[in-house]
């Protein structure tokens, strides 16, 4: 045993003996039920690395929360948070380290419960192997199949099916035997591709850490020989240098380096490198590390780049080995393992942040969505909560990856909540779409500016948001009448009427107000190019995607007309009976009843449309639009 005050005045001898020793990263998988907390706990304890006060807290633990009858419960090592304790669940990804005269091991320890999906995603995200528990009276479990699929999706290729509680079923080869049987089958559909089974029993200690005699049928290692020996392969793959740049190191006029983690292969001075997205080249002339200069560095290692040329590059950017470089794509297939609550709404606007680069990206279409326990393809056109879906996805700007499978580093993304800016789901890019590569942009001769001026006027589109009932198609008409009257040439997209054509396959679904919203700004937007001045009148109840729509159009070109009526005054004057219907039930999903308007915060127009009259109302809107866009009427 390690004495707490030893290890502290020796932890530099401590770091530097364990230094040399390869690492192996792993998580474990199961239920509470199946003594996965205890399997962890009884590898710590019996690697000796554990502290004495830590022991010693143990000990009081067990004598107070213990379910061993007072002896030590190995189960409460793990069970680091207060919440587990009292609740009896694991509920987040705990990070256990130790170390043998081997190796050194991390261990991300996820909970089972299927309301926690994603802490097990953020666990096995950069685990070589995963430790799937059974319990040997229960053999394999839907949640057995689940944790397998996620660990395949996490592409993580080895697995330690641990059978637990082997004791209890006396030690049976034939028990033993079945599970194993019926696990290698599951792998097989996963395509995960190394298994290793070991029967044991946590409890007692039983091929934990060394081979037990009560299962001498077994002659496969003990758990902790195969997680000593498993062999990680890392180095064996052929992967090409990479290294995102984090930042731009510049501290004087001489010196220009590019800083970041090398997260696959490595760079020798002398170098040729190419810089993604934009595809220049150079060679490199120094790399630079806090320790000083190398000739040579890889995986894993932190260094600044300097280049010979003096290329553009920027925080987010990929340098790669010239003669391998990575792919370079604005549209991908991935695979989407939802976190929120609200669900994924394809069209919706999200940050994708990859490595060090952000951009806006919308999912396209949900090709379907997998039932995670028995990896069935259902249909989808949302993602709920901890729902995985393999989706196709479209960025704003074409960014350097690779495809998870080759490199978690640059395949890893996660999506953010423009809003809220909360992490709302973290995927995996299987592939690029190539579709958008051959449709190229054609440049029209006669540009939005010449179309706007033969009408003499400035491109512009007025967007009225509002409940149903709350006028804004009166006023956007009375609007719309008298710019005509002004000679003015304006067009009105009204939702009641656009539902009737373009948009008559949606319905009130969040998903499909969020396409009604996505085509209607579309339209807008080459009416705007066309030179007109666009009225358009959709209730648009999402802040997301008013503001999706406010992002097509240019700087002055796009203006938020908020007709603010109260719900009751709506309710009151109901002129197509809808609110009455929606109270009776008969109708669903009914902004301002039973599906929400999230109000405008930034309107450039604010119109209260309760005391005064609709035409009023349009007439300080029109006289405010003209002062805007009149310059140009001849
Ligand atoms: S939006 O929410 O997707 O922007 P849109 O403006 O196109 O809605 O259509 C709203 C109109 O559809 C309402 O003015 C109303 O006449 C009609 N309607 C029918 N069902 C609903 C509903 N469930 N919620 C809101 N409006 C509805």
């Amino acid at each position: 045993m390690i004495s707490a005050t030893e290890t502290a005045l020796d932890l530099h001898e401590y770091l530097r003996m364990h230094e040399t020793k390869d690492l192996l990263r792993f998580i474990t998988c199961g239920s509470v039920d199946d003594g996965k907390s205890t399997l962890i706990g009884r590898l710590l304890h019996d690697s000796k690395l554990l502290f004495d006060d830590q022991l010693a807290a143990l000990e009081t633990d067990s004598q107070k929360h213990g379910t061993q009858n007072g002896q030590i419960d190995f189960a409460l090592l793990v069970d680091g948070l207060a919440a587990e304790r009292e609740q009896g669940i694991t509920i987040d990804v705990a990070y256990r380290f130790f170390s043998t005269e081997k190796r050194k091991f991390i261990v991300a320890d996820c909970p089972g419960h299927e309301q926690y999906t994603r802490n097990m995603a953020t666990g096995a995200s950069t685990a070589d192997l995963a430790v799937v528990l059974v319990d040997a009276r229960k053999g394999l479990l839907t949640q057995t199949r689940r944790h397998s699929y996620i660990v395949s999706l996490l592409g993580i290729r080895k697995v330690l099916l641990a059978v637990n509680k082997m004791d209890l079923m006396d030690y049976r080869r034939e028990v033993f035997a079945a599970i194993k049987h019926d696990y290698r089958e599951l792998a097989q559909q996963l395509g995960i591709a190394e298994v290793q089974c070991i029967p044991l029993s946590a409890l007692n200690g039983d091929n934990v850490m060394t081979r037990s005699s009560a299962m001498d049928w077994y002659d496969g290692p003990s758990l902790l020989e195969h997680l000593e020996n498993v062999d990680i392969d890392r180095a064996a793959q052929d992967v090409g240098f990479r290294l995102p740049v984090q930042w731009v190191n510049r501290p004087h006029q001489n010196f220009r380096g590019f800083a970041g983690p090398i997260v696959s292969g490595a760079v020798a001075v002398g170098d040729e490198v190419v810089a993604l997205p934009s595809g220049r080249r150079s060679q490199v002339t120094a790399i630079v590390t806090a320790d000083g200069e190398l000739a040579r560095a890889g995986e894993g290692q932190a260094v600044t780049l300097t280049l010979a040329d003096e290329i553009d590059i920027s925080r987010g950017d990929v340098i790669c080995a010239g003669k391998q470089p990575a792919e370079v794509a604005d549209q991908f297939a991935a695979h989407v393992l939802w976190m929120n609550d609200a669900p994924l709404l394809p069209g919706r606007p999200y940050w994708l942040k990859i490595g060090a680069r952000m951009v806006s990206a919308t999912v396209t279409e949900i090709k379907h969505k997998v039932d995670v326990n028995t990896q069935d393809h259902l249909a989808a056109k949302r993602l709920e909560l901890n729902e995985v879906g393999y989706c196709n996805l479209n960025l704003d700007q074409p960014i350097p990856f690779e495809p998870y499978a080759n490199n978690k580093a640059l395949g890893a993304f996660i999506l953010i909540d423009r809003q809220t800016n909360a992490t709302v789901a973290a995927g995996t890019i299987d592939f690029a779409l190539r579709r958008a590569a051959n449709i190229h942009w054609h440049s029209l001769e006669i540009d939005r500016h010449a179309r706007a001026a033969t009408k003499g006027q400035a491109p512009l589109c007025l967007w009225f948001t509002g409940l149903s009932g709350s006028g804004k198609s009166t006023i956007a008409n009375l609007v719309d009448r008298r710019l005509h009257a002004l000679g003015y040439h304006s067009y009105i997209l009204d939702g009641d009427n656009v539902r009737h054509g373009l948009n008559k396959d949606l319905g009130f679904t969040d998903e499909d107000r969020v396409e009604n919203i996505r085509r209607v700004a579309e339209v807008a937007k080459l009416m705007t190019d066309a030179g007109l001045i666009v009225l358009v009148s959709f209730i648009s109840p999402f802040r997301a995607e008013r503001r999706m729509a406010r992002e097509l159009f240019a700087e002055g070109e796009f203006a938020e007309v908020f007709v603010d009526t109260p719900l009751e005054v709506c309710e009151q004057r109901d002129a197509k009976g809808l609110y009455a219907k929606a109270r009776a039930g008969k109708i669903h999903n009914f902004t301002g009843i039973d599906s929400p308007y999230e109000l405008p915060e930034h309107a450039d127009f604010h119109l209260h449309n309760v005391d005064i009259a609709a035409d009023a109302l349009a007439q300080q809107l029109v006289d405010q639009v003209v002062a805007r866009i009149g310059q140009h009427k001849r």
